[in-house]
């Protein structure tokens, strides 16, 4: 039996799209048409000037914010960064942390991922932690090994009891953005393996943590990815940023 904390969790990520007035329009258009279930966490990420506005629009709507990344200290000299207890002053839950576009064009290393979900939590935000192997390395057979080691560098902050409010997303580097998505069953592969690590670590508790898939999920793939059994939701890039569609992917969630 699926453990009851894993409740379906279907999360947007818009990276660097829409202004604030458009932000606006897709939040309420995704809070009105998709008919969210009881069952179902629905989450939204725009871009951080678009934050405060996109709160104020969800007020009364069961769709929660999340921002896009964030820096570990709590304030200081860091220029155009923004700190964890930051994003929840805005009105956030939720962070995303070490996306592959952030490993791949800002540097990221799996110590920095780990220092932000250290700060994240620390605030009581929930991270929604990015593993995933680039197309060269699965095809050097080494998938399991890089997010093996992605997913170790973030569990060392963590403890027992924090699974149930930690979120990890499995988005294959190649499947993002790209139209390409994982079989169902290879992802559902990756993501019993990541389980299987949580629980080597931490026993049962490994059950409750929540594992997305992301990487091109769509109204149209959406159900038979999430009819696997350790794929407990999506992290959804550009399909988030039409709330039909987007809608379709909720409800294919539940
Ligand atoms: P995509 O992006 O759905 O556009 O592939 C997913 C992601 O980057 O989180």
């Amino acid at each position: 039996m699926t453990h009851p904390n894993r409740r379906p969790l279907i999360a947007g990520n818009w990276k660097m799209h829409k202004t604030v007035s458009e932000s606006v329009a897709l939040a309420r258009a995704i809070a009105d048409t998709s008919r969210i279930g009881p069952r179902t966490d629905v989450v939204v990420a725009p871009v951080f000037t678009a934050l405060s506005a996109v709160k104020t629009a969800l007020e009364g709507t069961p769709v929660a914010l999340s921002a896009q990344n964030l820096h570990w200290e709590a304030q200081g000299a860091f220029t155009g960064e923004v700190s964890a207890a930051m994003l929840v002053d805005v009105g956030c839950r939720y962070v995303i942390i070490g996306h592959s576009e952030r490993r791949q064009y800002f540097g990221e290393t799996d110590d920095g991922v780990a220092k932000k979900t250290r700060a994240a939590r620390g605030a009581g935000l929930v991270p929604i932690v990015c593993v995933g192997e680039t197309l060269s390395e699965r095809e050097a057979g080494i998938t399991f090994d890089v997010i093996g080691r992605q997913l170790d560098a973030m569990l060392a902050v963590l403890d027992e009891s924090a699974l149930a409010t930690t979120v990890v997303a499995y988005e294959p580097v190649w499947a993002i953005g790209t139209g390409k998505t994982a079989k169902s069953s290879d992802a559902q592969l990756a993501h019993a393996f990541l389980r299987d690590r949580a629980k080597n670590k931490f026993g049962d508790a490994g059950d409750a943590l929540r594992i997305l898939y992301g990487g091109s999920v769509k109204a149209d793939n959406a159900a038979e990815l999430l009819a696997q059994p350790d794929i407990d939701g999506a992290l959804v890039g550009g399909a988030s940023l039409d709330a039909e569609g987007f809608g379709r992917i909720i409800r294919a969630a539940g």
